[in-house]
């Protein structure tokens, strides 16, 4: 469930707060005291498309329970084939997890048909915002809801999405005619319809006005802190993304190169840039 049924769980700090490491570092270091599995777990997957091109090559990456995790990395570094691997979209592709595994609330998801994936409770927003143009904004956000079984808490839900996107109220025409900025919101809501337990969010920036960007942002800040949601983002603009997100991944060439807390990131934004701009 979206709405207050996560604990607010505090994102557990990381044995490397306050440093900026290098994410081959954490393998080496002592073990962490003891605290809860992550949500989502990435254990060293390689991805493979059209059964010989290799994208992952052994990534790995940790959510926690009610954290936002920013995926950053420069083009065709391998950001939206991670949160594919995840939702199990990789497969409408032809693409494959050939190695490692995905584990999600501490059962094995890598393989599993992408249903099954938004059934446990894994919902990724696809880059460029797919919905239904011919259907109003209250029917999009009503298929939204479509594979739950609680459908006594879908109402509630609903005016939990109007509520973060107050914009969405006001349009009662078809979502075709909606600007780029409300698709996103809708696209968005949407997901939210389906009662994630983790938002997958791949480049909601993506030829927005900047207003329009920092609303979804806002959104999915308020998201977390306020319903514990769990999200995963993959978003170019580096500093947007320490904004909302409380740990920071990094790809390169199909590898994590740098796992750590966004608050000690953002202290040193020219070394994340220097990774984000390194070649993909
Ligand atoms: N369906 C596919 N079939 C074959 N190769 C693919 C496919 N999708 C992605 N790739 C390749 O995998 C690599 C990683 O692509 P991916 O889209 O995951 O990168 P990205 O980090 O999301 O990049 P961007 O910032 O441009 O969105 C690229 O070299 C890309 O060409
Ligand atoms: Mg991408």
């Amino acid at each position: 469930m979206v709405t207050g049924t996560h604990p607010r769980s505090p994102v557990a700090a990381p044995a490397h707060a306050g440093a900026v490491t290098p994410a081959r570092n954490l393998a080496t270091s002592r073990p962490a005291p003891a605290r809860a599995e992550p949500l989502l777990s990435v254990r060293g997957i390689e991805v493979v498309y059209d059964e010989v091109i290799l994208v992952l090559r052994g990534l790995s990456l940790a959510v926690p329970q009610g954290s936002v995790v920013a995926l950053l990395g420069a083009n065709g570094a391998g950001k939206s084939t991670t949160l594919k691997a995840i939702s199990g979209l990789l497969k409408s592709e032809n693409g494959a997890v050939t190695r490692g595994e995905i584990v999600f609330d501490g059962l094995r998801v890598d393989g599993t048909d992408p249903d099954q994936i938004v059934r446990r409770g894994v919902f990724q927003v696809l880059e460029g915002r797919r919905i239904v143009a011919d259907m109003t904004v209250l029917e999009n956000l009503r298929l939204g809801a479509f594979t739950r079984r609680d459908r006594e808490n879908v109402a509630r839900d609903l005016e939990m999405v109007l509520g973060y996107f107050p914009r969405l109220r006001e349009r009662s025409g078809l979502a075709g005619y909606l600007s780029g900025g409300e698709q996103q919101m809708l696209a968005i809501g949407r997901a939210l319809m389906s009662a994630p337990r983790l938002l997958l969010v791949d480049e909601l920036s993506l030829g927005l006005m900047p207003r329009m960007v920092d609303l979804c942002l806002d959104a999915l800040r308020k998201l977390n802190r306020e319903e514990g949601l769990t999200i995963v983002l993959v978003e170019q603009n580096t500093e947007r993304a320490l904004d909302v997100a409380q740990q920071v991944c990094v790809l390169a060439s199909g590898r994590s190169v740098f796992i750590g807390a966004a608050e000690s990131a953002r202290r040193d934004v020219d070394l994340l840039h220097s990774y984000t701009s390194a070649a993909a």
